[in-house]
This record gives structure tokens, sequence and C-alpha cells, in this order.
């Protein structure tokens, strides 16, 4: 028992006792000592960094960290895509510092002071500056390797369920050679590989809703294994309190759906007529992606396109080693596809489709 005695007894209060479970000691000797009640004002003592953590997942699990006490550092490049992280703790939880992925030196400053660090970094498409394998290869590597110089304890790399280096989707290929990057370069890291996230501000149920002749591609007979963002995000969250997890966690959501299905499924959720769209051959939808390539802002890649061809793996789920029962999509499918309904439609009943096997 590591009681003191400032802790023992606050007026007007029951007893604080701390218990040896509350002292943690890293395999660089870092003492880690969480106190106070739970909630926002608690401490776990931990510090962690997260990398993409202005993204799409990254905003849910640096929530869920900061809401627990865990102290975050932010690494950012735009201070606008940060900003929405800083609230999200106690005074002084949430730290921004700016870095760039081909800077050893900033990667250090970035995690100098963590026991634990996330890589969630990932791009679907690539730029003029960073192709795949600059983000999801050697970017993750350069992480992996400044970790261990400074003796972080743990990594925490998130790749793709899909990833595999036979792969005819330069997407997957590289988040698989990243993550044999990441292993000889941090041998004990936990590599997390989710399936397709579907939340607010996703590339899923959104991308269905707006552009849906991009999921008519293969008639949309691709099937898909889509899992809940906050599912992944307090799955991530709980890992920190696993230090013997498994050091590969696959986490696909619990039903494989087609692409036909979502379109049916987000029609009738919103109340929107199903898309007239015609069925793209491949040869033409890779043609019109290469063509938009030459606009500035992001656009569906060829990549995309060879990815649309793709069923998921069918690997089974290590959800019982996080401690998360994943959501199906039915069920929270009317949350994040409200805002397609139109003044008229807003709060009337969820119709949701009858079968889950759709042909067009
Ligand atoms: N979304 C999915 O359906 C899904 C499914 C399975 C696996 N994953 C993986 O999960 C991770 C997080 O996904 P997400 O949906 O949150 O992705 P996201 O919204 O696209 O966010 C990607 C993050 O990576 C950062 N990033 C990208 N390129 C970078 C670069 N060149 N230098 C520095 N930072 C860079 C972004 O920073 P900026 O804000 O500065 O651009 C952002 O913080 C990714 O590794 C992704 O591949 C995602």
């Amino acid at each position: 028992m590591l009681a003191s005695t400032s802790s023992r007894l606050r007026a007007g209060s029951a007893p604080l006792r701390r218990g040896l479970h509350d002292l943690v000691t890293t395999p660089s000797k870092k003492p880690i000592i969480s106190y106070g009640p739970p909630g926002r004002s608690a401490v776990t003592g931990h510090v962690v960094t997260v990398f993409g953590c202005t993204g799409f997942l990254g905003r849910y699990l640096v929530s869920k960290l900061a809401r627990a006490g865990t102290q975050v550092i932010v690494p950012y490049r735009d201070d606008y895509e940060m900003r929405h992280l800083k609230v999200m703790g106690d005074l002084g939880q949430v730290l921004p510092l700016e870095w760039d992925i081909r800077n050893e030196q900033q990667i250090a400053e970035c995690l100098r002071h963590s026991d634990t660090v996330y890589n969630l970094v990932g791009r679907e498409y690539e730029t003029k500056n960073f192709d795949y394998a600059s983000v999801h290869s050697t970017g993750a590597q350069r992480i992996a390797k400044v970790a261990s110089e400074n003796g972080v304890s743990r990594l925490i790399h998130v790749s793709h369920l899909n990833a595999s280096s036979s792969s005819t989707s330069a997407f997957y290929r590289t988040k698989a050679e990243g993550e044999e990057l990441v292993k000889s370069a941090f041998p004990n890291a936990t590599i997390v590989r989710p399936a397709a996230l579907f939340g607010y501000e996703d590339k899923l149920l959104n991308s269905i809703a707006r552009w849906p002749i991009w999921f008519k591609l293969n008639h949309g007979r691709t099937e898909i294994r889509p899992v809940h963002v906050m599912d992944v995000a307090q799955a991530l969250t709980n890992l920190l309190s696993i230090p013997d997890a498994p050091q590969l966690i696959n986490l696909p959501g619990p039903s494989k759906v087609s692409y036909a299905y979502l379109l049916g499924l987000v029609a009738s959720v919103s109340y929107n007529p199903p898309s007239k769209a015609p069925t793209l051959p491949k040869s033409v939808a890779t043609a019109l992606t290469r063509i938009s390539q030459s606009v500035w802002w992001p656009t569906i890649c060829p990549d995309e396109v060879e990815r649309r061809y793709m069923n998921d793996v069918d690997t089974p789920g290590n959800w019982d080693a996080v401690g998360v029962e994943p959501d199906e999509i039915e069920t929270f499918a009317i949350k994040y596809l409200r805002q397609y309904r139109s003044a008229e439609n807003y709060v009337r009943p969820v119709v949701l489709p009858t079968s889950r096997v759709v042909e067009f």
C-alpha cells in the first residue's frame, strides 16, 4: 500500500486510499502513478503521444485518453486542425507540438516524455509531397525508430485489416510494409488493424450519401466489415492498460455487408431515393479518377477504385483482447445520416432494409 498522509484524508470526504495497482513501472523504469477520483480531473499518470491525432479516428482517441486523465501530446501540421483537441482534457493535459514526419528531431521532441506512442498516420490518396510509402512505410518506420531510441515503452501502430504485401492496392501493400518496418525498429510494437470506419466524419456513409456512383463499382458486390470509430478508439484506449495484449489485433466490424446493401441502407435511413447513377466499368472509373488527380483538392484516386473491388479479409477479430463489443452499423446509421434527410423527413421513423442480400 502506497498511501501518503496527505492523500489519505480529505476534509468532508471518505478516506482516499492508494493501491499498489496505481503504480506501474515501465520497462524503461519510468514510474506511472495514477491519482485522483475518476473523471476529467483524474490523472492516469500516463503521458502519450498520438501521431495522426488530427484525423477522424485521432479526435476520438484523444478525447477518450484526455478525459480519463492521460496527458496527451498532439503533434500537428496545421493549427486549425488541432484546435478542437486542446479542450478535450483538463488545462495543460493536451499539449500540441508542431511536427513533420520527415524530421526525426521533431518526432523525438514529440515523444521524448511519453511512455506510450500511438501512430495513426495514414492517407487514402497520394499527394505531391507524400506518396503512400513515405506515409505508411518509411514514415511509420521513422516514428518506431525514434520511439525505440528515446526509451518509449509501448508503440501502438494502426494499420488496416486488409494490409498485405501481395495486394494489388498500393495502399494495402504499403500498410503491410509499414507493419514489417515498425516491427523491425520496435519489436514489441502492437499492430492494430481496423476495417473501414463509420462515424460522423467518416469516408464511408458520408461518401455513399454524397457520391453513390463510386460505390456502385463491381455492381456493389464488394463486401466489407464496417466498424464503429468509437469502438476502435475505445479499443486503442483500453490497450494502454493491457500491457500483455496480442501483438497483432484485428478489429473488423461484427457483420460483412456489400456496398449494394450500404447504398440501400443510406437511401432508406436518409429517405432519399436510391441513386440512379450507372455502374461504371473499372477501366472508365480508373481513367476518370486519373484525370481528377489534376485538381488540387482531394478526390477519389485510382487506388481507391482498385480497393472498391476488394472484399475485406475474413480474419477473426480480437475484440475480447481489448474488452470491447463492436456495434452493428444499422444501430448508428441514423445518428450519422440524419443530416442527409430533408427538413420534412427529419424526424420520421427509421426504416431499415429488410434483407442484407441486395443485388442490382
Ligand atoms: N478511416 C478508415 O476507414 C480506416 C480504416 C482502417 C484503418 N485506418 C487507418 O487508421 C488511421 C487513422 O485513420 P483516419 O481515418 O483517422 O485517417 P485521416 O482522417 O485521414 O487522418 C490521417 C492522419 O494522418 C495524418 N497525416 C497524413 N499524412 C501525413 C503526413 N504526410 N505527415 C504527417 N501527418 C500526416 C493527418 O494529419 P493532417 O491533419 O496534418 O493531414 C491525420 O492526422 C490511418 O492510419 C488509416 O490508414 C483508417
